[in-house]
């Protein structure tokens, strides 16, 4: 009898993360800044900035790699757009405390270590293209 019980609860425990994630709106598409290095050597940044690289990683990483973000670069007034765009997404658990903090962190890490070597980044993707990016993967998956 027992072992009845297991499949079902499993099943209701897959449709609850599955229905969680929708509602988080995880990115479903696999972006080129996504392969990049997934951490930052902030041991040169003011202490309070390597305490934000904290938050920014717990925060920036609920719905996407955190070597999005960090492999990402954009201008200053793109960042703000940026950042008050991931957190009005549903469930994004960024708060505006969060977010202005998280903003100054990025800023920082802009200036430092991206403007100088643009090269070494991926400017951010238009939504058009991420579109197109998210087509050809999902064609490719149901092939
Ligand atoms: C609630 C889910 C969620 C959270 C939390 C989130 N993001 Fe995103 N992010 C997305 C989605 C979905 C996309 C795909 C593009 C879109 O729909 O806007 C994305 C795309 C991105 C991109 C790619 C931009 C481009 O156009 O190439 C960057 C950079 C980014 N996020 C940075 C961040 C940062 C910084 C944070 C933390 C402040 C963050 N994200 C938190 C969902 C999230």
């Amino acid at each position: 009898m027992k072992r009845e019980k297991r499949p079902i609860l499993l099943l209701t425990a897959c449709c609850l993360s599955a229905s969680v994630l929708m509602l988080a709106q995880e990115s479903t598409v696999e972006l080129p800044q996504d392969k990049g290095p997934d951490t930052i050597d902030v041991s040169g940044y003011p202490a309070p900035l390597q305490d934000t690289y904290k938050l920014f990683r717990t925060k920036c990483s609920k719905c996407h790699t955190i070597a999005r973000p960090i492999n990402t670069t954009m201008a200053r007034d793109e960042w703000e757009r940026y950042v008050k765009r991931m957190m009005h997404k549903p469930n994004s658990g960024i708060s505006s405390g969060d977010g202005k903090r998280i903003f100054a962190f990025l800023i920082h890490d802009q200036e430092v270590r991206k403007s100088p070597n643009p090269a070494a980044f991926f400017p951010a993707l238009s939504q058009e293209e991420i579109e197109k990016l998210q087509q050809l993967q999902q064609q490719r998956k149901s092939r």
